[in-house]
C-alpha cells in the first residue's frame, strides 16, 4: 500500500478515517465534523456502542452535511495507555475496515491528551500497522484478475495521514516501511509452496540482500561435504534437491572496539515429509513453512542491512528438503556431525535439531561470534507447551534471555522462557553412538530437542527459539493476516537496535 502525509483538514468527499479517544474524545477536527454533520458522529457512536477503546470501529456511510462517502471511527484509547502497539493495531484495523469499501482513503491522526507519543511519530506508526495488515500473498489466484469478472471488488491501495508535521511523519514512517520490506519478503519466502522454494531457489533469493550491501556465500553439497557437515547431509540425501547453506554476512560497525558479530542462525527445511519416520497425511501440506526460522533469519538480515544498522552481524542458514525416498537417511543410521560428534538417527523427523547442529557448529567455529541466536520451527510440544501466543525461549545465558524477552514484548512477538538442565540431557543418550537425535517419549519434547542443540554450543551466550507454534497464524492477528507471520524478524530488529547497535 502507499502512504503520504499532509497538513489536517477536513477532506470535502471521499473516504475519511478520525482517531477518536476513550470516552468518545474527538479532537478538534473530528469536533468541526461532527458540527458539520449536524452530531451524527456522537449518534453514531451512542447508538453503536463505540466508546473509543483500542481495537473499536465504526462506519457511517454517506452521513448528511458532507459529501463525504464513509466515515470511520477508530478507537485508541486512552492518552496515558497509548503504546505503538495500539497504534500499529488501529492501522491494521484501518486497512481491515476500509479494504473492499475503497482504493483510497485519509486518517485524521488526533490524538488524545497524555499521549507520550508525537502525532507525527503516531501517525507512522499507524500507517505501519495498516502496511503489515494488508500485506497478501495471492500470486496464484489467477481468476481474481482475470478482465471479465463481475464488479472487481475494490481493494484499499492509498491511505494519506491527515497530521501536523507531515514531514517528521513522512521521515518517521520512511524507516518502518524499510522494515515492513523485510516482513514482506520473509513472509513471502514462507508462504510460497515447496515446489517453488527448495535449498537452491531458496538460496538465490537470498542473493537479493546483496542490494543492501550483504555480503553472501552460498555453499553448495560439494562444499558441506568437504567440510563435513554429516548431520546436515543425512537429512538432505533422501531428497532430489540439493542442500545448501547460506552465510550472509552484514558489517554495519567495523569500527568497533568488539568486532565480533552476533549470529543468527536459522531452520530452513523447506519440506518436511518426516522422510522414513513418515508424518501423517492430514496437515503433511503445513510442512512448507518448516523452512520459517531460516526465513526469520534472511528476513533480519535484510532489516538491519535495509536500515544500515551499526553492528555486525551473521546470518547462517540451513536449507534441506526431508524426503523419503531409496536414498533417504534410516532411523538407526548413524551420522557424524561437523563438531566431530555423532549421532544416533532414532527418528527421521527430528531433523531440524540435525541441520542446526552442522550450522550451530559452523557458526562458531568460523566466526567467532559474541553470541549466537537459533530460530526454528523444531517442535509439534512447543505447540503443546505455549499454544500460538508465545515462541518457546531456551537459552544458556540470562542477560541474553531477558533481553530477547524484552524486545519480544515491544514488539508484540513474545517468547516465554523454558528450562534447560541435565535431567533432560540424559534423554538423548545413545548405546550405539554420542547421542541419538530424539528422547524416550517421556514428554519435554521441546526442551529435548533444545538440549540436542546445546550439545554443539561451546562457551558462546546462545538461545534457541521455537517458532513452531507462531511461524504461521492460523487466524487474522491485529497486524498479520492469516498466513506466514515473519515472527521474530521484528524481534531480532529490536533486539539490535536495543541492546547491540553503536
Ligand atoms: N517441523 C517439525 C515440527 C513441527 C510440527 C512444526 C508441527 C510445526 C508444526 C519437526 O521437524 C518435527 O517433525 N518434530 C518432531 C520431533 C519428534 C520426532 C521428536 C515432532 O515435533 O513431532
Ligand atoms: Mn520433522
Ligand atoms: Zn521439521
Amino acid at each position: 500500500m502507499k502512504f503520504s502525509f499532509a497538513k489536517p483538514s477536513l477532506p470535502a468527499s471521499g473516504v475519511l478515517a478520525v482517531t477518536v479517544a476513550a470516552d468518545r474524545g474527538l479532537g478538534p477536527l473530528g469536533r468541526e465534523l461532527d458540527q458539520k454533520t449536524g452530531g451524527a458522529l456522537a449518534r453514531a457512536m451512542a447508538a453503536g456502542r463505540f466508546t473509543g477503546k483500542k481495537d473499536e470501529t465504526l462506519t457511517l456511510l454517506a452521513p448528511a452535511g458532507t459529501e463525504l462517502d464513509r466515515i470511520l471511527l477508530v478507537g485508541i484509547g486512552k492518552g496515558a495507555d497509548l503504546t505503538d502497539l495500539i497504534l500499529q493495531a488501529a492501522g491494521g484495523a484501518i486497512a481491515v475496515a476500509l479494504d473492499k469499501a475503497t482504493e483510497e482513503a485519509a486518517l485524521l491522526v488526533e490524538l488524545p491528551e497524555g499521549a507520550t507519543q508525537s502525532p507525527a511519530a503516531a501517525a507512522a506508526e499507524i500507517a505501519f500497522g495498516a502496511q503489515l495488515r494488508s500485506y497478501k500473498f495471492d500470486k496464484y489466484r489467477t481468476n481474481d484478475r482475470k478482465a471479465d469478472k463481475k464488479e472487481p471488488k475494490p481493494s484499499l491501495r492509498k491511505l494519506t495521514l491527515l497530521v501536523e508535521e507531515e514531514g517528521a511523519a513522512k521521515a518517521a514512517f520512511k524507516k518502518l516501511d524499510t522494515l515492513a520490506d523485510a516482513i514482506r519478503f520473509t513472509r513471502d519466502l514462507v508462504s510460497e509452496p515447496a515446489n517453488v522454494i527448495y535449498p537452491e531457489s531458496l538460496a538465490e533469493k537470498t542473493k537479493e540482500l546483496e542490494q543492501f550491501g550483504v555480503e553472501v556465500e552460498i555453499l553448495d553439497q560439494k562444499k558441506l561435504k568437504k567440510i563435513g557437515m554429516g548431520a546436515l547431509l543425512g537429512v538432505a540425501q533422501g531428497s532430489a534437491f540439493e542442500p545448501r547453506v547460506v552465510v550472509m554476512r552484514w558489517n554495519g560497525n567495523p569500527d568497533a572496539d568488539d568486532k565480533r558479530p552476533v549470529a543468527f542462525i536459522g531452520k530452513g527445511v523447506t519440506f518436511d515429509s518426516g522422510g522414513i519416520s513418515i508424518k501423517g497425511a492430514a496437515g503433511m501440506e503445513d510442512m512448507k513453512w518448516d523452512m520459517g526460522g531460516s526465513a526469520t533469519v534472511i528476513g533480519t538480515m535484510y532489516a538491519l542491512a535495509a536500515r544500515k544498522a551499526k553492528v555486525n552481524a551473521i546470518g547462517i542458514v540451513g536449507l534441506v528438503e526431508n524426503m523419503p525416498s531409496g536414498t533417504a537417511q534410516r532411523p538407526g543410521d548413524i551420522v557424524t556431525s561437523l563438531s566431530g560428534q555423532t549421532i544416533e538417527v532414532i527418528n527421521t523427523d527430528a531433523e531440524g535439531r540435525l541441520v542446526l547442529a552442522d550450522c550451530l557448529w559452523y557458526a562458531q567455529d568460523v566466526y567467532k561470534p559474541k553470541l549466537m541466536i537459533d530460530l526454528a520451527t523444531l517442535t509439534g510440544a512447543v505447540i503443546v507447551a505455549l499454544g500460538h501466543e508465545h515462541a518457546g525461549l531456551f537459552a544458556n545465558d540470562d542477560d541474553l534471555a531477558m533481553n530477547l524477552t524484552a524486545a519480544g514484548l515491544k514488539v508484540g512477538q513474545p517468547v516465554w522462557r523454558m528450562p534447560l538442565g541435565d535431567a533432560y540431557d540424559k534423554e538423548i543418550e545413545s548405546p550405539a553412538a554420542d547421542m541419538k537425535n530424539t528422547g524416550s517419549g517421556g514428554g519435554a519434547g521441546s526442551i529435548v530437542g533444545a538440549q540436542f542443540l546445546k550439545r554443539f554450543v561451546n562457551d558462546v551466550p546462545w538461545a534457541h527459539i521455537d517458532i513452531a507454534g507462531v511461524a504461521w497464524a492460523k487466524k487474522d492477528g491485529a497486524t498479520v493476516p492469516k498466513g506466514a507471520s515473519a515472527f521474530g524478524v521484528r524481534l531480532l530488529d529490536r533486539f539490535v537496535a536495543d541492546f547491540h547497535e553503536g
